[in-house]
Formats: structure tokens, C-alpha cells, sequence
């Protein structure tokens, strides 16, 4: 079954057509790689997946509800969560504030016993914080909790934006470029890390440009070469295509 169902998305930017004639599945609990040149509309896709941006023409639809007319907010509301190419830790807060400013979907109680420090609502926080810890632990950030995040190195920082959007319990969860900027250690932790997020259950969409970390990691591979769609299929059906390997990989296919 399709989590997302994308179909004949466009967007124009002035007289640069970003998106053009875009279709394809993300399939339930499947880990999808999005890649192609710079350019080709990668970012854009997700911004009218979200709604940032309005879509010229063209429908997305998650989980069987059209998102086309929603705020950003409804849509991540239903569980629709993405991070974004270039790092955004919140200034001004430790590492675990910011893997806990991604909680609110979560937050079962209602502000006024936030505010009045309920036992339940203070409950709830704790067992959110744990979380928040066993999540930094798991990419080796447990020991900088406490630390501004803006002093993390930024591949730390680019771990730390997919512990947040983690922590906002997605149901199809948007990355884009998460690997830009890791070191092979970090790299290795995304990648054990979206294996286990995959493993939960949660459906992913990736902009890589990381072929190694794609076609390891990735179940289905979308292809976009200048706003077009151009190839969709398994890693190995996607390597094997010739306008993937002229358009992106160069001549030489993928080892
Ligand atoms: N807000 C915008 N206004 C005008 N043009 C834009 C805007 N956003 C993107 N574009 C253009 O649309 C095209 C696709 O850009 P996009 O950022 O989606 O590419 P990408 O595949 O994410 O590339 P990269 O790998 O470099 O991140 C580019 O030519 C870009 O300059
Ligand atoms: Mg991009």
C-alpha cells in the first residue's frame, strides 16, 4: 500500500519549470532515495509535498488524504515530518532542548496543565526526555546533551535535526540530505539509524547524494534529472538504467 501517492506535480519558477510532470509511490514502511544532480528539483519536490510551496498543478496525497490546501503545520500534524539541507539547531538551547522541541505533536496534555505543572503533564515530559536521551545515545550524542547545540560540530548537528524530527514521532519522515556534512562514523550512524527507523515502521523519503549510504540503505530509488522524473525502481533496477548512469553517475555504473 502507498503512504504517499505524488502525481503529475509542477511547479515554475519564473520561467524555470523546477518541477515538471512528477509522479510516483512512496510505499508504506518503505525507505525511499530521492537523488539527482544539483538542480533537479529534489528540495523543491519536498517543499510541495509540505506545502511551502503551492504546486502549479498536481496532487500529493498521504495516507489517502489530499494534503493539497493544507497549512505546513496540518501536515506535519498528520505526522508528515522533514528536516532540511542545511542544518537548523535552535540557538539558545542545549542539545536535548532541541531534540525535545520536535515533542509537541506528542504532548497528550493540554497547555493549561503544562502551565499549572501537573503531575500528569510532568510525567509526560519526563518519559519525553528519556526518550530525547536514548535517542542522542543511539547517535553517540548523550554525553553533549547538556551543551549548546549550536557548539556541535555540524555533522553533529545534522544528526541531531533527524533525532528532533524523530522525537515528533513521524509517520513518514522527509530528509533531506541528512549524510551532507558527516564524517564515515557519523555516516555509519545514519545509517544504522535509519535502518531502525525503517524497522519501526516509519515510512521514509531521503535526498542522498551518498551512493553508497542509497543504494545500501534504500528499498525503492527515484530518480529526477532537471524537474523530470527519469528513472524509479529497486537500487539495482535504478543502477542499471542508462539515462540514470549518463544523467547522474557519469558513465560508469555504481559499484
Ligand atoms: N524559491 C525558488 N525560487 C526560484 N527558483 C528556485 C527556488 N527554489 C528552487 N529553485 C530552482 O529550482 C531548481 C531546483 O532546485 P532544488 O533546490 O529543488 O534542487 P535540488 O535537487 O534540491 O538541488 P541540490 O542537490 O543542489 O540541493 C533549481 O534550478 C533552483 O535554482
Ligand atoms: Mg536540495
Amino acid at each position: 500500500m502507498s503512504a504517499l501517492e505524488i502525481r503529475n506535480l509542477r511547479k515554475k519558477f519564473g520561467g524555470l519549470l523546477a518541477t515538471q510532470d512528477v509522479s510516483f509511490d512512496v510505499e508504506e514502511h518503505s525507505l525511499t532515495a530521492l537523488i539527482g544532480p544539483n538542480g533537479a528539483g529534489k528540495t523543491t519536490l519536498f517543499n510541495l509535498i509540505t506545502n511551502l510551496f503551492h504546486a502549479d498543478s498536481g496532487s500529493v496525497t498521504f495516507d489517502g488524504k489530499l494534503l493539497t490546501g493544507l497549512s505546513p503545520s496540518q501536515i506535519a500534524r498528520l505526522g508528515v515530518i522533514r528536516t532540511f539541507q542545511s542544518a537548523r539547531v535552535f540557538p539558545g538551547m542545549t542539545v536535548l532542548e532541541n531534540a525535545l522541541a520536535g515533542r509537541h505533536r506528542l504532548l497528550q496534555h493540554g497547555l493549561a496543565s503544562q502551565l499549572l505543572w501537573l503531575p500528569s503533564s510532568r510525567r509526560e515530559e519526563k518519559a519525553l526526555a528519556e526518550r530525547a536521551m536514548a535517542l542522542l545515545e543511539l547517535v553517540n550524542l548523550g554525553d553533549q546533551a547538556h551543551r549548546p547545540a549550536t557548539e556541535l560540530p555540524m555533522g553533529a548537528q545534522k544528526l541531531l535535526e533527524v533525532i528532533r524530527a524523530l522525537m515528533a514521532q513521524p509517520r513518514l519522515l522527509l530528509l533531506d540530505e541528512p549524510a551532507a556534512g558527516l564524517n564515515d562514523t557519523e555516516t555509519a550512524e545514519l545509517s544504522a539509524l535509519l535502518r531502525a527507523i525503517q524497522a519501526c515502521g516509519v515510512t521514509v523519503l531521503v535526498v542522498e547524494h551518498n551512493m553508497s549510504l542509497v543504494m545500501t540503505i534504500a528499498t525503492q530509488v527515484v530518480v529526477l534529472e532537471a524537474g523530470r522524473l527519469i528513472a524509479a525502481g529497486t537500487p539495482a533496477e535504478v543502477q542499471a538504467d542508462k539515462r540514470v548512469i549518463a544523467a547522474y553517475l557519469g558513465e560508469e555504473p555504481v559499484a
